[in-house]
Order: structure tokens, then C-alpha cells, then sequence
């Protein structure tokens, strides 16, 4: 069998890594989140729950990923055959796919919505506040133009997946990332500008703890998973590509490091222009990005369009290459699994993935249509689709993950893993296997299990 793919460079690694994890999840997710959680009280929760429970289960993908250089289906299997541990291997590759169908729509919505501000469409001088809300809406029941943008989006994954790990994955992260870095940066310090900085920052900085309740704390692990690109099987699998000397502490870190960053920025650029047009709600939820953001950009700078145009350009092309950064990343898993574990070339595979998941895609984009009335389990296809994996199938392979690592798996094996056979010190694996072993399973089970007693 021919050599196995590499990512070429440590900032290759890290670049593509950080590609996975900073993606629609913080720049539209992470916000909604915040303002429907109440602010910085929710904040701080979340990097809790960053530090406690992402980076160790972050770490442990790392481990299982890069010491059985295989996709994530046959890792389980060669760590522990005949056991139903296997099980989550299997798991990681399915959902994926899951997310995948939708995060194609979402990420043709970021794609539209670019060009929409390219050609000036998203230019709006008037007052009336549901302008942007009509112009979604008119947009995703559309009969073909969202279908038609996500199946542009599905084209760019494909072309670069298909070119290899270090031609496609590792090189077009090298650009896309530092592209992304440099556009939040600049959009955070345009946003400092607004008259609604101080306000939107206090809503960010000062925690109102009477707001906490168990389902913040709920919201802020869902967050973070999703966030981070965890327990399904991306970031196992890219680290199967990982060199024997990559130090697998120091890229977890750097990892959540860049992640929570980006999702801070974000947030700091969203809230101050929020606070910058009056009667407008913090708390709006998902449609801040789509619905209100448009009419935010142009009423903060309608002294200035040129800025408004500037501004909303910026942003969505951040949005648009966030998204395609996550998407190989979720791509990849389902591509490597047909690959290695069916005996497919990597192009059919990959060719596979893209038809089927564009197909199932197309039928989640048309939920906002002509399948609008089409509900499963009371709830759309395309929500279906999106509560599926965050609500059940990750915390759920979260937790395995953890039991994985820290009970099953020898010590020996995890700690030379780590530190790269005895080469790196990690003076917190006892802490590490700790939380494996129980605070994080714990913490996940009864935010699960309180999840149902909320749900019933
Ligand atoms: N982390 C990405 C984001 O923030 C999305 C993503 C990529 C993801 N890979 C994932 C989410 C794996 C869950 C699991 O948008």
C-alpha cells in the first residue's frame, strides 16, 4: 500500500486544525448563543468548558488519530478489536455526514450573502427594520438559488478535498487562515469605532450570574463541542496525518487557543454594532447573523456607506471562509473512511461523499421551500439535521471519547503518545486522565440527562 498521507509543516497542522474548529460555530453560532444565554455570565461558563472539557477530549482524539494513522472508523477497531468501543468509530464517520448535509446549506447561505455584498445588493438606505428579515426569508424559499449557491460551496470542498491532504488541505489552510485572521482583525478594530462599543462591550464583559441556569451550562457544552470540531472523528482524523514529531499538547492548546479568540472577536464585533441601532435586541437568536446584521451594517454606517460596504463585505467573506475551512475538515473524515476502509480511490470517494451529501443537502435547503411543510419528530428536516448530532450524537461521543481514553486505553500507550515516546514532558497527565475518568463524563451525563427531564 502507498505511503500514507502527511500534513507537511507544523504551522500546516496547526493552520489546518485551527481551520477545522474556527468556523460557522463562532462567528454565527457562538454570538446567538451568547445573546440568548445572557451575555458574559455565559461567556465565562463556556471557557470553562473550554478548558475543562474540549481541550482533554481534544487531546484524546489527538492520541487515538495520530498513534493508529488511520481514518476514524478503522482506529477504533485497531485499538480495541472485537469490542463494541468500535462503535463510536463508526459513529464519528455518520455524523459527520449528518452535519455535513446541512452545513453545506448554511455555508451556500454565507456564500449568497458575500456576493449579495460584492455586487452592492445588500446596500439598504431606508428604515424599515425587517427589510433583511424579508430578504432571507424571500432568499431561502427560493426554488433553486440557495440550492444552486450550496452546490457552489459543495464544488469548492470538493475540488480541494480532492487534492490531497498536503496539496489540498494543508496548503489551502495556509491561505484561507491567515486571510481569516487578518479580516477579523481588522472588522474588531473598525467595530471599536461604533457608537455602541461600550455598551455592547459591558453586555460581553460584565456577567449578570442571576441569568445562569442549568441550561446555560447545557448550551455552553453544545457550544463547545461544535465549536471545537470534536467527537466526531475530524480532528481524529486529521491528526492521522499528523508527523511522529508533533507535539499534540501544544497543538490542542494553540487549537482552542485560536478558536476561543476568533469567537471572542466575533463577538466583539457583533455586539457593539447590535448596540449601535436602537430598539434592536440582543437577544434575537439565530437569524442575527442573516436578518440582522445587513440592516445593522447599514444603519451603524449610514453616514458613511463606503464603511457599510467595506464592513459587510469583510464580514461575510470571513463568515464564507470560515465555513469552507470546517467543511474539508468535515468532509475529510467520510472521504477517508471510503477510502481506507472500502477500497475506493481517494477521488471516488470523495466524489461519494460530495454527490450524496449535496443530495441530502439539497433536501434540507428545500425545508425553507417547497418542503416546508414536510416535518419529522415535529420539526423541520433541515432542524433535524442540526439537533440531531449537537443535541444527542456528540455529547453522547464525548463522553465515549473520554471512557475510551482515560479507562480502556492503557496508560503506557497514551502517555508515550504524548509525549512523543518520552521526548515531551506533560506534567498534567494525571489531571488529564482525572477529568477523563469522571468530571467529564459527569458533567456531560447530567447535563444529558437534565436535558431530557427539560425536554419531556
Ligand atoms: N467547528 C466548526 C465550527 O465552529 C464546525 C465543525 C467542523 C464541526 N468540524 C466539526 C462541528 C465537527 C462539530 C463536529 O463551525
Amino acid at each position: 500500500m502507498a505511503e500514507r498521507a502527511n500534513f507537511g509543516s507544523k504551522l500546516g497542522v496547526v493552520l489546518a486544525s485551527a481551520g477545522s474548529a474556527v468556523g460557522l460555530g463562532n462567528i454565527w453560532r457562538f454570538p446567538t448563543e451568547v445573546g440568548e444565554n445572557g451575555g458574559a455570565a455565559f461567556i465565562l461558563i463556556y471557557l470553562i468548558c473550554v478548558v475543562l472539557i474540549g481541550m482533554p477530549v481534544m487531546l484524546s482524539e489527538f492520541v487515538i488519530g495520530r498513534h493508529t494513522r488511520s481514518n476514524t472508523a478503522t482506529a477504533y477497531q485497531k485499538l480495541a478489536p472485537g469490542t463494541w468501543w468500535r462503535v463510536q468509530g463508526g459513529m464519528g464517520v455518520f455524523v459527520a455526514f449528518i452535519i455535513m448535509c446541512y452545513y453545506v446549506v448554511v455555508s451556500g447561505w454565507t456564500l449568497y450573502y458575500a456576493y449579495s455584498s460584492l455586487v452592492g445588493a445588500l446596500q439598504y438606505t431606508g428604515d424599515d427594520a425587517n427589510y433583511f428579515s424579508d430578504f432571507f426569508d424571500g432568499f431561502v424559499s427560493h426554488p433553486w438559488l440557495p440550492v444552486a449557491f450550496s452546490v457552489l460551496f459543495m464544488g469548492m470542498v470538493h475540488f480541494i478535498i480532492v487534492k490531497g491532504v498536503q496539496n489540498g488541505i494543508e496548503r489551502f489552510s495556509k491561505v484561507m487562515m491567515p486571510m481569516l485572521l487578518l479580516i477579523i482583525g481588522v472588522l474588531a478594530v473598525c467595530a471599536f469605532s461604533l457608537p455602541g462599543t461600550s455598551e455592547g462591550l459591558s453586555y460581553l464583559l460584565k456577567p449578570d450570574f442571576s441569568k445562569l441556569t442549568a441550561s446555560t451550562v447545557l448550551s455552553a457544552i453544545g457550544q463547545a463541542f461544535f465549536s471545537l470540531s470534536i467527537a466526531m472523528g475530524c480532528l481524529c482524523t486529521y491528526a492521522s496525518y499528523f508527523r511522529k514529531d508533533t507535539n499534540l499538547v501544544k497543538t490542542a492548546y494553540s487549537v482552542c487557543v485560536i478558536d476561543t479568540i476568533v469567537a471572542l472577536m466575533s463577538g466583539f464585533i457583533i455586539f457593539p454594532a447590535v448596540f449601535s441601532v436602537p430598539g434592536l435586541d440582543p437577544e434575537e437568536g439565530a437569524g442575527l447573523v442573516f436578518k440582522s446584521l445587513p440592516y445593522i451594517f447599514s444603519q451603524a454606517f449610514r453616514s458613511m456607506p463606503v464603511m457599510g460596504y467595506v464592513f459587510s463585505l469583510l464580514f461575510y467573506l470571513l463568515l464564507f471562509l470560515a465555513a469552507l475551512t470546517s467543511a474539508i475538515s468535515i468532509h475529510e473524515p467520510v472521504t477517508a473512511y471510503l477510502h481506507e476502509a472500502r477500497q475506493m480511490s481517494r477521488k471516488k470517494a470523495a466524489l461519494w461523499v460530495s454527490v450524496v451529501c449535496m443530495t441530502l443537502g439539497v433536501i434540507c435547503s428545500l425545508s425553507f421551500g417547497v418542503l416546508s411543510d414536510l416535518t419529522l419528530f415535529g420539526n423541520t428536516i433541515f432542524d433535524n439535521f442540526d439537533a440531531l448530532p449537537s443535541v444527542i450524537l456528540m455529547p453522547l461521543g464525548g463522553i465515549i471519547i473520554s471512557l475510551f481514553t482515560g479507562w480502556y486505553l492503557d496508560k503506557k500507550l497514551v502517555r508515550d503518545e504524548i509525549t512523543n515516546e518520552g521526548n515531551l514532558t506533560f506534567r498534567f497527565f494525571k489531571v488529564y486522565i482525572f477529568l477523563l475518568r469522571w468530571i467529564i463524563p459527569v458533567a456531560i451525563g447530567l447535563v444529558f440527562v437534565n436535558q431530557f427531564i427539560g425536554l419531556s
